[in-house]
């Protein structure tokens, strides 16, 4: 048995070499916060593999000595689960970025779990073919990372969420044994789905080494609009009119006024249309023949209920336009730390929770600001609280919010998962059986509990 963690990072050195195993704080402490800054923990150990092999050997090594393990990729979760809270080893991924050949008559390809989304879109993109999951950390999230919290984003309407572009994967289980599944065959009943069963399961059942994921078509003609409305009510109405009506939407994203108007500030805009609007909605269109019409069309049978509409063809306003959305995330990290809280919302009850809610929050901490913005063709909700003076709110606020999401038969995570930061809230969303099972089918893939243990589940 290993005594220490000098023998343990001993020990690590053996498999992936002598400066991929970090001891030093001023090494291993960018690791240990998440990229809010409400998430700080520390780790003896940060290991780095740099392929499969070496991932299952340092996996093997700490389950033989009953050594707990936090997975990372691209730390870019919101949820703290990248996190090691309780001085976990640090298994970070990054390394295992490889980019196989893109399969033309397959549409697949095979990536490493380390690759970030901006390389593997890049790298789709050369044969016509993108990612169908989009989102604003493309640059550092990683495959294995997006399978492992199930990313949604922007496309899910048109696409699906993570779990729908996965048509394989390799991993490393508990044991380090490696089980590999990557022929990509469409139709295949041989028994359970391992890829199913990992997507969403935020690194606490086994380490995602490689996915086979499906590719999209790449679909060069967009519009994107930017829609100002009066309530939102009319901005729901419309948002169910244009996924009813327009084959092409790719996107329909929703930013209410709070978040509007610190996002104009952020990136030094004004407010470009709408400006005294309840609600805007950022739509676009994707096809392979040109969209505007069929947009054009669309929109004129919502009638009078829209405000004003601001519509972009080219590459450079289109962005111009998208910064409004995109930017929101940035623009309240820096007015403090915020509480994250990612929820869904049947869309009948949309209205009375935008309505609602900042006065649910004020009630749970009258010190602290609300933005509101979301993926409002999914009926997601993005809860953003933080306090007046930028500190981190009460943490009544998370019971307050989730309780009422609740009671409203909405869901407690939407697309970020659960993590450390609502693992104490699952039972509002799952059955005291539910969570027996989800305990019972972690026992059984991790019997000596080293996978990420204090995430998702409670004790
Ligand atoms: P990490 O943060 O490193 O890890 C996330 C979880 O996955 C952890 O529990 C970790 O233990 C586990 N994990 C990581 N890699 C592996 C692996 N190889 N095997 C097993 N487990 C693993 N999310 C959305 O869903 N939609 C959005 O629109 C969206 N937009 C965002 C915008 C910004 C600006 C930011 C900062 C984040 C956003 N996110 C969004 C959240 C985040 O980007 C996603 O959750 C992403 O999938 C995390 O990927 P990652 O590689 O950074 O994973
Ligand atoms: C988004 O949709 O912008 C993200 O999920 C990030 C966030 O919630 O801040
Ligand atoms: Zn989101």
């Amino acid at each position: 048995m290993i005594a220490s963690s000098p023998e343990l990072a001993n020990e690590l050195r053996k498999i992936v070499g002598h400066d991929h195993v970090l001891t030093e704080n001023d090494l291993t402490a960018g690791y240990s916060v998440d990229w809010t800054g409400r998430f700080v923990g520390s780790t003896p150990i940060v290991v780095r593999p740099s392929n499969t092999e070496e991932t299952a050997s340092v996996v093997e090594l700490l389950n033989r000595n009953s050594i707990p393990l936090v997975p990372q990729g691209g730390n870019t979760g919101l949820v703290g689960g990248s996190i090691p809270m309780s001085r976990e080893v640090l298994l970070s991924l990054k390394r295992l970025n490889t980019l196989e050949p893109v399969d033309d008559l397959a549409l697949q390809v095979t990536v490493g779990a380390g690759a970030t989304l901006a390389q593997t879109q890049a790298h789709v993109r050369d044969h016509n073919f993108e990612i169908g999951v989009d989102l604003a950390a493309r640059d550092s999230c990683t495959i294995g990372g997006m399978i492992a919290t199930n990313a949604g984003g922007i496309n899910v309407l048109r696409y699906g969420a993570m779990r729908e572009q996965l048509i394989g994967v390799e991993a490393v289980m508990s044991d380090g044994t490696v089980i590999k599944h990557l022929e990509g065959l469409e139709k295949d009943n041989t028994g359970y789905h391992l890829p199913s069963l990992l997507a969403g399961s935020e690194g606490t059942l086994a380490i995602i080494t490689k996915a086979r994921l499906r590719l999209r078509p790449r679909l060069t003609e967009k519009v994107t609009a930017l829609i100002a409305f009066e309530s939102v009510h009319d901005a729901v109405a419309v948002s169910t009119r244009l996924r009813q009506k327009l084959p092409s939407l790719h996107a329909l994203e929703a930013i209410f006024s709070s978040a509007m108007t610190l996002v104009s500030a952020h990136i030094g805009a004004q407010i470009p249309i709408g400006p005294n609007g309840k609600a805007w909605l950022l739509v676009e269109v994707a096809s392979g023949t040109d969209p505007f019409e069929e947009f054009q069309q669309a929109l004129q049978n919502c009638g009078d209920t829209i405000l004003d509409v601001a519509v972009a063809t080219d590459d450079r306003s289109r962005s111009k336009l998208w910064q409004f959305r995109e930017q929101i995330t940035e623009a309240i990290a820096v007015t403090g730390t915020p509480h994250k809280l990612d929820v869904t919302i049947g869309l009948s009850r949309l209205e009375k929770f935008i309505d609602e809610i900042p006065k649910v929050v004020k009630r749970a901490d009258p010190n602290s600001l609300t933005y509101l913005f979301g993926h409002l063709g999914d009926g997601n909700v993005h809860v953003n609280v933080v306090g007046i003076d930028g500190s981190e709110p009460s943490n009544v606020v998370e019971s307050a919010v989730l309780g009422y999401v609740a009671s409203l038969g909405g869901s407690i995570s939407a697309e970020h998962g659960i993590g450390i930061a609502k693992k104490s809230y699952l039972h509002l969303n799952r059955t005291s059986d539910e969570l027996r099972f989800f305990r019972n089918i972690k026992k059984a893939l991790d019997p000596n509990n080293i996978m990420h243990p204090n995430c998702m589940l409670s004790d």
